[in-house]
């Protein structure tokens, strides 16, 4: 198959990337670096012995964008290209919902110009917002999340919906993930984001290597086990596979779904650090500090759906996920900058 990677030198990009070129597909990227690096992808090429395609250009750019899908001609589309950070959402609102939404637009106006209508697209665990208790099932209803982020994946979960049952040639995947972790165990390829992390896994990988002091441990009075919160951490070479399985869905599945991509187990905070010290055999020096604004006390998947219908399922553990952070982040202590 030749597939269409939006945003693939990104951190799920990269490995969903790899995970198709091991299986024999063509790949094609389309990514404007904002948030990455193209080293990600030189990686990629190292481990596999492939190459991906690579176009260097901004979603948004409809002349451009329309030039590579005459030329490429891809079969489907893999849309991970977007803005993620939930508190920068807050703080600037109209860029997240002008960005997330109008490369989506201008994404979904070239396939369908280029009779292109296969499409797996990033949403996020985060539209179930505060409206349900976990585990979350697909089935509840799109009732709204609780930052502009995430808002945006609600509107354009709305959007592919309607789009789907306006003309029954589109075959969408709508793949909600819970939290990506982890790195691909050979260490060449991993998160790396940019400033400070906003999350945990990425935060605590950084203070195991040194870069930064200590972890801050966003409240520990929840009314969970330990007191911290709860949260579904999926390996990111689990989450790409899971993109293999709904692109083998969409080959026979007209119309539009939605499925959780997460373990469907709990993990807090304070085992998370316990797995990274365990996985680096340093001592994680961390602090408890007030509850994070907006943070919920535990989120995690119903995995039901994805298992019946797509036929898979997460298989790494929260052991495997440090391990192989780990393994990234200590060959690669300032990420890719630092790449010869
Ligand atoms: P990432 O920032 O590492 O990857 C996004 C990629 O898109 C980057 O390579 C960036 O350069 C590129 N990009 C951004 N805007 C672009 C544009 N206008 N044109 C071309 N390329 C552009 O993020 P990620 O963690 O790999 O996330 C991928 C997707 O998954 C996003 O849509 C994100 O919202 C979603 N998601 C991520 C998480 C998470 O925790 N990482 C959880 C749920 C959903
Ligand atoms: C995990 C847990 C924190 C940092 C976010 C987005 C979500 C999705 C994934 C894209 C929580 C605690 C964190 C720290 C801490 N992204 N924590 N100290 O908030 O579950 O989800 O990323 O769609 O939309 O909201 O992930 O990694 O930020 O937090 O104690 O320095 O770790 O309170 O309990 P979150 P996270």
């Amino acid at each position: 198959m030749r597939v269409l990677v939006t945003g693939g030198a990104g951190y799920i990009g990269s490995h969903t990337v790899l995970t198709l070129l091991e299986r024999g597909d063509d790949v094609i990227v389309v990514d404007n670096f904002a948030n990455s690096s193209p080293e990600s992808l030189e990686r990629v090429a190292r481990i596999t012995g492939r190459h991906a395609t690579v176009h260097r250009l901004d979603v948004a750019d409809r002349e451009a964008l329309d030039a590579v899908f005459a030329a490429e001609r891809p079969d489907a589309v893999i849309h991970f290209a977007g803005l993620k950070a939930v508190g920068e959402s807050v703080a600037q609102p109209l860029r997240y919902y002008s960005e997330n939404l109008g490369t989506t637009f201008s994404l979904l106006a070239a396939m369908d110009r280029h009779d292109v209508r296969t499409l797996v697209f990033s949403s996020s665990a985060t539209v179930y917002g505060d409206h349900q208790p976990a585990p979350y099932r697909e089935d509840g209803g799109l009732l709204g999340s609780t930052n502009p982020y995430g808002e945006t994946k609600v509107m354009l979960e709305r959007v592919l919906t309607d789009v789907a049952q306006a003309d029954p040639r589109w075959r969408i995947a709508l793949l909600r993930y819970f939290n990506p972790i982890g790195a691909h165990e050979s260490g060449l390829i991993g998160e790396d984001p940019r400033g400070i992390p906003n999350n945990l896994a990425p935060y605590v990988a950084q203070v195991a290597v040194g870069r930064l002091a200590e972890v801050g441990v966003f409240g520990d009075d929840y009314a969970t086990a330990d007191g911290t919160g709860e949260r579904d951490y999926i390996h990111v070479v689990d989450l790409a596979e899971g993109h293999v399985a709904a692109l083998e869905h969409l080959r026979d599945h007209e119309g539009v779904r939605a499925w959780n991509l997460g373990t469907g187990r709990a993990t807090s905070v304070l085992e998370l650090i316990a797995a990274f010290e365990a996985a680096s055999g340093r001592p994680i020096p961390s602090r408890v500090l007030p509850r994070r604004d907006g943070d919920l006390a535990q989120a995690w998947a119903d995995t039901t759906r994805a298992a019946e219908e797509l036929g898979w399922r997460a298989s790494r553990g929260i052991a495997e996920m440090a391990r192989d952070a780990w393994r990234w982040q200590s060959a690669n202590p300032n990420g890719y900058d630092a790449a010869s």
